[in-house]
């Protein structure tokens, strides 16, 4: 496609240098590195051509817009035109799993297939050491994309990244598995109301608690709310039964505090933590639809989540691993 990349850029390196990583950026090569959310696959968004080599390696069926990663709230603000409630909630939740949906400024120069054409951008600040000092060493807007093949389950280690796009990216930056597991909240504040566009591991509540009230976000399959949210994603090989108090004969089971004997089990969290929870629940969808295929079973349990807090982020996402396939 360009000078800079070629169409099989090799087998994927697996680094941990983040100066490595900036100057892979740089030069418009993708590199997947590793968020406090999810692991992200990178690319100089104001590089057409490096941004459409992401929506090509995940295999994104449409051009949905990509959300950009920055060192800074400064660096952000510089693409977009934030409100006083994007300084509040910036100065309350950067670095952080907060991604705010601004005004794009006219002089930014994100390319507009990042952007998907929209009047707006969607821009956060990640809590990562390594992420951060790699942002900051491109010193440009990285946008990105959960690291996976379009419609699978996000990845929260380099392992994951290596088994879904391993061949596809030229790096992946090693940045050990992520604290909160689940992808960042998105936030809307390009309208008269802030809305909650995607649940994420900023809770509801704490948003509240600085903003005051929240429009309610679209449920799971209703008409989409953030341009990419299709209703089936994250999803399995194998189905996924939601509110299952416990497995049938033929399914593994996601289990969240008491769990059956003999079963083929992942543990969320013994102690029913919401927080250990999130944090392993791309590692507990990878892991059980791996092992449930090995034993030949037929589906996947999930055992109800109450729907408070970092609840809410993860109904959403086990709705999507349930929804009918598209
Ligand atoms: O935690 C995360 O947010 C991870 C890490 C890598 O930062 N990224 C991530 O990106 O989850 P992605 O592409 O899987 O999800 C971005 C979401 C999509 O639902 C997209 O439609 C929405 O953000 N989005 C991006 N730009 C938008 C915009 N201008 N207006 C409305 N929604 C937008
Ligand atoms: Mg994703």
């Amino acid at each position: 496609m360009t000078a800079s990349r070629t169409d099989n850029p090799g087998p994927t390196r697996l680094i941990t240098s983040p100066d490595g990583a900036a100057q892979w950026l740089r030069a418009g090569q993708l590199v997947a590195f590793g968020t406090e959310t999810v692991y992200g696959l990178g690319a100089d968004a104001t590089n057409a051509q490096a941004v459409a080599a992401i929506y090509e390696a995940k295999g994104r069926p449409s051009f949905n817009p990509l959300i950009c990663h920055f060192a800074s709230a400064e660096a952000a603000f510089a693409h977009v035109r934030p409100n006083a409630m994007a300084q509040t909630l910036a100065a309350a939740f950067w670095p952080g799993p907060l991604t705010l949906v601004l005004p794009r400024r006219a002089s930014s120069p994100v390319s507009q297939l990042a952007g998907a054409g929209l009047p707006t951008l969607a821009v956060r600040v990640p809590a990562h050491p390594v992420a951060h000092e790699m942002l900051a060493l491109a010193g440009l807007p990285i946008a990105a994309p959960s690291a996976n093949r379009s419609g699978h389950i996000s990845p929260t280690s380099a392992a994951h990244v290596l088994a879904s796009l391993g061949g596809r990216i030229a790096a992946v930056l090693d940045s050990g598995p992520c604290a909160v597991g689940l992808e960042s909240t998105v936030l809307d504040l390009s309208g008269p109301a802030p809305v909650l566009l995607r649940p994420g591991g900023v809770t509801r509540e704490a948003l509240e608690a600085v903003i005051g009230p929240l429009s309610t976000t679209a449920a799971p399959g209703a008409a989409l709310a953030a341009p990419g949210m299709l209703a089936s994603h994250y999803a399995p090989n194998l189905p996924v039964r939601l509110n299952a108090t416990a497995p049938g004969l033929d399914e593994a089971f996601l289990a969240f505090g008491p769990a059956p004997a003999g079963a083929l089990l992942f543990q969320l969290s013994a102690t029913q933590n919401l927080i250990e929870a999130a944090a392993n629940l791309f590692k507990a969808l990878h892991w059980l639809d791996e092992h449930a295929a090995h034993r030949g079973l037929a589906a996947i349990a999930a055992a109800p989540i109450p729907a408070v807090g970092l609840g809410l982020a993860i109904n959403d996402r086990l709705a999507r691993a349930a929804a009918p396939r598209g």
